[in-house]
């Protein structure tokens, strides 16, 4: 099974959470992560399964002005931020607005603070809607995985990425072999 993980990081939170989710996935499956930037929504056609995730911004998915507020975040120096690598450029909403018409199977997630979801939102819920609006196949529950005000991903939330991870690929592996069977 081909899987493309594909994020949007603007602290690098979301960046390592989808390396640790493709750690996990990397047992059953050839896994290939790429920030938003760097992969055309085009390319989707080459993969089984799609695992897509951003750091939540104003309860859903970032915006350019989320983006700008969080570049403006790393300009104070008592916080003490670096913008990632990948950061600058379109987020995951844009990337969606850009898909062709095609359909795949996916799972969502995302990053948020550590407080009630009805207090923080979760990007992995709007990436869920558009995708489910477009027909994708969603083949396991979205999950959030949690950082602090700091911005440091929360103790133990790597180890869970990386069990969410297999199990959306043993779950993906039942559903395409479901599909070539009928
Ligand atoms: C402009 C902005 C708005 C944010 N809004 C929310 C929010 O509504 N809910 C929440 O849980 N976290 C919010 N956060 C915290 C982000 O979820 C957190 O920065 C992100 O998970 C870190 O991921 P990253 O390092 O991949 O950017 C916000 C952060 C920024 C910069």
């Amino acid at each position: 099974m081909k899987v493309l993980v594909i994020y949007e990081s603007m602290f690098g939170s979301t960046r390592k959470i989808a390396e640790a989710i493709a750690a996990g996935l990397a047992g059953t499956s050839t896994v290939v992560v790429s920030s938003v930037n760097d992969v055309a929504p085009e390319s989707i056609d080459l993969a089984d399964l799609i695992v897509i995730g951003a750091p939540t911004h104003v309860h859903g998915m970032s915006m350019p002005a989320t983006r700008a507020a969080a570049v403006a975040m790393t300009k104070d120096p008592r916080r003490q931020l670096e913008i990632d690598g990948k950061a600058l450029g379109i987020g995951v909403r844009e990337w969606l607005q850009a898909l062709p018409p095609a359909s795949a199977l996916y799972a969502a997630f995302d990053t948020r603070r550590d407080m009630p979801r009805l207090l923080t939102g979760a990007a992995s819920r709007s990436i869920r809607r558009n995708l489910s609006r477009r027909g994708w196949r969603q083949v396991a529950s979205r999950s959030s995985f949690l950082v602090d005000d700091n911005e440091t991903i929360k103790a133990g939330e790597l180890e869970r990425a990386r069990a969410w991870g297999e199990r959306v690929g043993r779950v993906a592996a039942a559903a395409l072999a479901d599909t070539s069977a009928s």
